[in-house]
């Protein structure tokens, strides 16, 4: 078994991905943004002010977060998975990314769970920090407005009201932030394998992907 980093800015498609290729070839998902979203609702519930460093630290260190094997997402044993993709959690998620308490604490949890192999791991550092050894590295692009259009089907379906132009807007917001911050900015790693997705059916991403991963697994 390997490892496979997709990195890549927000609605680019790689939790879809993800997910997906987790599907054929039997191995693990961890979406490493739904661990930053959960410390941002965490910091948001408790009402603590997460630009204190004493403050954040103790967050830190009181919160567990668990992905069942359904996938859903469990902040300290509560199902979170629907709270923490509105638009609000999403900005607070880059926000509360920047720190590097947050990195830090999250990205030892990331290397421990992908220590046993198997794992298709996506976010934005996962090439270049938490699995620079990992056997398959993809960075995703799409452009911002195939990007809101995703978003807005997106929550359209999970029932969440949301504007394209607000989504449009966010998105730039998100990728200005989360490209020029301090720590471990989004940036492709120099032996990722750049794939735009904008004019890419979801399948044709997939094959694409699989065609990658089938080059490096090795042989039976
Ligand atoms: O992938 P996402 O949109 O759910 O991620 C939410 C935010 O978390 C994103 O704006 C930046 C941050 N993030 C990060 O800094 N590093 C990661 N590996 C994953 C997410």
């Amino acid at each position: 078994m390997i490892n496979i980093a997709i990195d890549g800015p927000s609605a680019s498609g790689k939790s879809t991905i993800a997910k997906l290729l987790c599907n054929e070839l039997g191995y693990k998902h961890l979406d490493t943004g739904a661990m930053y979203r959960c410390v941002a609702l965490k910091a948001k519930q408790s009402g603590i002010d997460y630009n204190d460093k004493a403050e954040l630290e103790e967050l830190l260190e009181n919160i567990k977060i668990d992905f069942s094997s359904e996938g859903a997402v469990l902040l300290d044993g509560k199902d979170v998975s629907k709270e923490i993709r509105t638009d609000e959690i999403s900005m607070l998620a880059s926000d509360v990314s920047t720190k590097k308490e947050v990195r830090e604490h999250l990205v030892e949890l990331q290397q421990a769970i992908a220590s046993n192999k198997g794992y298709v791991m996506d976010g934005r550092d996962i090439g270049t920090v938490v699995l620079p050894d990992a056997e398959v590295k993809i960075f995703m692009t799409a452009d911002v407005d195939t990007r809101a259009k995703r978003r807005y089907l997106e929550n359209k379906e999970k029932g969440l009201k949301s504007n394209l132009r607000e989504l449009s807007q966010e998105i730039i917001e998100r990728d200005y932030q989360d490209t020029h911050r301090k720590h471990s900015p989004l940036k492709k790693a120099d032996d990722a394998i750049e794939i735009d997705t904008s004019n890419l059916t979801i399948n044709q991403v997939v094959d694409k992907i699989m065609v990658i991963v089938s080059e490096v697994l090795p042989k039976e």
